[in-house]
């Protein structure tokens, strides 16, 4: 009996711990992979290797492909994602990540657009319709009601007349001390607007 039980405890073992040598493209033993591969064609995930799942197809793998192979022999590179039309513009950014506590990084980060006078003027309306209230026309801190809200920065002190366009880009978004965050109200590329003209302030 006990003999059994040893064998049966010690065969689970080395069952589960099979499943640990996961590493650079081998994601190891899966449980119910079907949960991290999508059989249909998914715009972010492409499976070139035509034996991939092949252990666990029972549908099709007579076509020569098995169970993960997932690319759209349709498409240039086999790529499940469609390669944009010539011409496309590019809109939008990726997602900002950075956290709210870990402005260091929004430090560097560099403004993608360039330093036009129309860039500048369409950041300064921005300003005006999102800042002006709390920072006051030329940033000292002394719009209409600053009076009511303390503690309102002057963007042109000593403190502040240094800070790039990526820490005021992270302030417009996530907000900072008493200034609420206004990532929900101000689009990415607005931001950026506003961080330009705010530069531009002496
Ligand atoms: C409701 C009032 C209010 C509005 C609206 C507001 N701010 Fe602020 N802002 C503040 C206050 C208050 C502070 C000081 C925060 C602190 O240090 O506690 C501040 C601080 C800042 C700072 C300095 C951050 C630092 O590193 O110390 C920047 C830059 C800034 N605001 C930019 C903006 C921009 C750009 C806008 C418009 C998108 C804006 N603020 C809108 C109240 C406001």
């Amino acid at each position: 009996m006990r003999v059994i039980r040893s064998l049966t405890v010690g065969a689970s073992l080395a069952i589960a711990l099979a499943g640990c040598k996961a590493g650079g493209d081998n994601p190891g033993l899966e449980y119910a992979p079907n949960m991290y591969h999508s059989v249909p064609y998914d715009p972010l995930t492409q499976i070139t290797d035509k034996d991939a799942g092949w252990w666990l197809t029972s549908i099709d793998y007579s076509d020569g492909h098995a169970e993960f192979y997932n690319s759209n022999p349709f498409n240039p590179h086999a790529m499940n994602m469609r390669v944009p039309p010539p011409n496309t513009v590019k809109r939008g950014h990726l997602p900002y990540r950075i956290p709210k506590d870990s402005i260091e990084f929004a430090d560097r980060l560099v403004n993608p657009l360039d330093s036009t006078a129309a860039i500048v003027a369409q950041g300064k309306a921005l300003y005006m319709k999102y800042c002006n209230h709390c920072h006051g026309p030329q940033g000292k801190g002394d719009g209409p009601v600053a009076d009511k809200y303390a503690g309102v920065a002057n963007l042109t002190s000593d403190a502040l007349k240094g800070i790039s366009e990526g820490h005021i880009f992270h302030v417009i978004t996530h907000g900072k001390g008493l200034m609420w965050a206004h990532g929900s109200q101000v689009s990415p590329e607005d931001r950026w607007k506003i961080a330009k003209f705010v530069k531009t302030l002496k």
